[in-house]
């Protein structure tokens, strides 16, 4: 039969930025939770494109946890980074916790693609993808492979755009 790559995904982002939402979203209907509580921890979770099956580690974005994602960098054959669009006051945290990340050993000179999800663009005043960029300074980086998405994942809307670019990526 056909049998998909597996590709290791981390999901990472600050807490209520709609990680959990995002992932799933992306599993078919009949393996959704539809329930969505704040991420203890972390989950382990799966889906599939037409020729990937991904595994998902949605890390918690609650500051207590985020020491546990450098534990997985390693690993990673790609990130998705999921920002609140409509925060635009922790937008600055979310790029401090970036700009960790990027500056990680397991991270810094690997040629990992990173996939940012500019989310809950239904937010009456949510930030454009474009701004949203430009506030975390996406275009100084310049070794990886990265593209952002406005999403809203209560819709499922942006989803299936990023993740086909994920995939060109991979293959
Ligand atoms: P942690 O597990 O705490 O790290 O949070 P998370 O990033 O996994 O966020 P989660 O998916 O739990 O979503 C947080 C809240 O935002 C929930 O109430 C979601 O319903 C809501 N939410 C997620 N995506 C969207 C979106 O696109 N638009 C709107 N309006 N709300 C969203």
């Amino acid at each position: 039969g056909l049998k998909r790559r597996e590709v290791n995904v981390l999901c990472l982002g600050l807490d209520n930025s709609g990680k959990s939402t995002i992932i799933d979203q992306l599993k078919p209907e009949h393996a959704q939770t539809h329930d969505i509580v704040p991420t203890i921890g972390f989950s382990v979770e799966k889906f599939s494109t037409s020729s990937l099956s991904f595994t998902v580690f949605d890390m918690s974005g609650q500051g207590r946890y985020r020491s546990l994602w450098e534990h997985y960098y390693k690993d990673a054959q790609a990130i998705i980074f999921v920002i609140d669009s409509g925060d635009k006051l922790r937008i600055v945290v979310a790029k401090e916790e970036l700009d960790t990340l990027l500056n990680h050993p397991d991270v810094k000179h690997k040629r990992i693609p990173i996939l940012f999800f500019a989310n809950k663009m239904d937010l009456r005043d949510a930030l454009s993808s474009v701004k949203v960029s430009q506030m975390l300074g996406l275009n100084n980086i310049k070794d990886k492979p990265w593209h952002i998405c406005a999403s809203n994942a209560l819709k499922g809307e942006g989803l299936h755009e990023g993740v086909e670019w994920l995939q060109d990526q991979i293959r």
